[in-house]
């Protein structure tokens, strides 16, 4: 079964990102992928420094570099900030993708070859591309190969309806669409 975990840019409570996150998780879910939920409220991540990695490096860095090094592949469900990606999920990829015990400098264990795609939804009318354009840069040059297809949805406060489905048809078909691909993209680099 291929392995795909799914981390979201914020742990903001009600946070829409998080409910398209559970959307596509259970599109993964139904396209027979093995779902491992990376919750950043549960990791203890100090902002990235040179001097903590040195001395302490954090057991929770461990932990999160660990579960993606076991995945085939990674859905990013992120809001946008100012036009790019939260801190928190940047010094969360940051130190996951530090080498640890004898690996080289550019190892990337985590990341390198493996498949990832990218969501976002936000207040505006954009609905997080530029935000996305970021995430999809970073992604690359940590050595994931991000799939074409990605999902936004614009004015996430007016999306969703009180179950959590999303209103619209064609956001919905194209998560769909984007979790397929993902998982047949993880699986094929996985060979
Ligand atoms: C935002 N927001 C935002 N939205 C957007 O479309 N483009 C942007 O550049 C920004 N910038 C931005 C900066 C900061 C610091 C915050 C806190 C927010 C609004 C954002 O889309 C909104 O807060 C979403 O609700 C955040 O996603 P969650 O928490 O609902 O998943």
């Amino acid at each position: 079964m291929t392995k795909i975990a799914v981390i979201t840019g914020s742990i903001r409570e009600g946070s829409y990102n998080q409910m398209l996150a559970k959307l596509a998780i259970a599109q993964l879910e139904a396209h027979g992928a093995e779902v491992t939920e990376i919750d950043l409220a549960t990791f203890d991540l100090p902002l990235y420094s040179a001097a903590i990695e040195a001395n302490d490096f954090p057991q929770d860095a461990l932990r999160l570099k660990q579960l993606l090094t076991e995945q085939d592949g990674l859905l990013v469900v992120s809001p946008e900030y100012n036009g790019s990606i939260p801190p928190l999920l940047k010094n969360a990829i940051d130190w996951a993708s530090r080498p640890t015990g004898d690996e080289g400098l550019v190892a990337l264990t985590a990341y390198r070859g493996k498949a990832a795609a990218i969501m976002s939804a936000s207040l505006s009318p954009f609905g997080g591309l530029r935000g996305l354009m970021h995430l999809r840069e970073i992604l690359t040059t940590i050595q994931m190969v991000v799939i074409p297809d990605q999902v936004v949805i614009p004015a996430a406060h007016a999306a969703y309806d009180s179950d959590g489905q999303l209103k619209e048809e064609l956001p919905a078909t194209l998560i769909s669409i984007a979790t397929a691909r993902l998982i047949k993209v993880a699986a094929a680099l996985n060979d």
